[in-house]
């Protein structure tokens, strides 16, 4: 393409519908937030907004498919924590989170929940405690695989508390929920986005929230560290982000979009009603996701190397 075709390409963008890639399944968390930010984007862009579950890895396959998609204004890419905990976790990982992408925006950060199924014989968190110490070998915690922050949650738990749990990976949590609402699995720990409505309906034992102080969601609730767990914190966040190369003047009117999704009172009310809060202002420029994806990199990677769990 010549120069000024690129140029023309860019100053009509978009002329058709924009992918954007959730690493995880359909229903989950990720996807919650992907859908809930695309129908407010597709607005301001006027364009579709088609949100493409790739599964698999824990979120790494998706994440290695937008490296090497097209920089053309028509993929991005939207992931949490995993991004920033998978060059710890996998010893071959086939890109690299800060230098195949460009960055968009964080958008919301979202708290987890920790949850049993239903008919789990433990009815509080000391219960818990004494029960998985009794029977480490027998009890099960699903998650979303080796990068899934109910991953990492789980292996900050299962730390804290010392024990050793046997791990279900699913292909998202929203699987994992289905399997923990069916009694195949024992436990859970995920996000607020999308355990808020099974704790209100009472479909799940609920043993407290992963953040450093108790939630507005879900204002009984107390925290794991008040419960014993010192210092106990797992917060998601989430970024937004493009193959590297995507044209800046792109880049910008997608950062706007984002901007203006996360004012928009329908966005504003269903992160709300789901816990998750919309990130202050200097969270939302490009540069600032890619010092914070840096921190959270070097943040995560010696925690993980220290739990001795990789993948190739
Ligand atoms: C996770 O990391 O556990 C994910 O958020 C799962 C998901 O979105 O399905």
């Amino acid at each position: 393409v010549g120069s000024a075709a690129f140029a023309q390409a860019q100053s009509n963008w978009p002329t058709r519908p924009i992918t954007l890639v959730v690493p995880f399944a359909a229903g989950g968390p990720t996807d919650v937030v992907a859908r809930t930010l695309g129908a407010s984007m597709q607005k301001t862009l006027g364009q579709s907004i088609l949100v493409e579950n790739k599964l698999g890895a824990g979120g790494t396959i998706a994440a290695a498919y937008v490296a090497k998609a097209a920089p053309d204004g028509y993929t991005f890419f939207i992931h949490h924590n995993g991004m920033a905990t998978s060059p710890a976790l996998y010893r071959k990982l086939s890109f690299d989170p800060l230098n195949d992408f460009e960055f968009v925006s964080q958008a919301v950060e979202v708290p987890m929940t920790l949850l049993a199924r239903k008919d789990f014989p433990a009815n509080n968190f000391t219960e818990l405690l004494a029960y998985l110490k009794a029977n480490q070998d027998k009890v099960n915690l699903a998650n979303a695989g080796l990068g899934a922050v109910s991953q990492l949650c789980g292996m900050m738990f299962q730390r804290a508390v010392g024990v050793q749990l046997t791990e279900v990976p699913f292909s998202g949590t929203a699987p994992a929920m289905n399997a923990l609402l069916g009694g195949q699995v024992d436990l859970l720990c995920d996000q607020t986005t999308q355990t808020v409505p099974y704790i209100n309906a009472n479909r799940v034992k609920f043993f407290g929230v992963t953040t450093a102080k108790r939630i507005k969601v879900l204002p009984n609730a107390p925290t794991l560290a008040e419960q014993g767990l010192k210092d106990f914190e797992v917060v998601v966040w989430h970024g937004i982000y493009a193959p590297k190369g995507t044209p800046r003047p792109i880049l910008e009117k997608v950062n706007a979009a984002v901007r203006t999704a996360l004012k928009d009172p329908d966005v504003v009310k269903r992160m709300d009603d789901l816990g998750a809060e919309i990130v202050g202002e200097n969270k939302l420029t490009p540069d600032s996701l890619h010092v914070w994806l840096k921190s959270e990199i070097d943040r995560w990677g010696p925690i993980i190397k220290a739990g001795g769990k990789f993948a190739d």
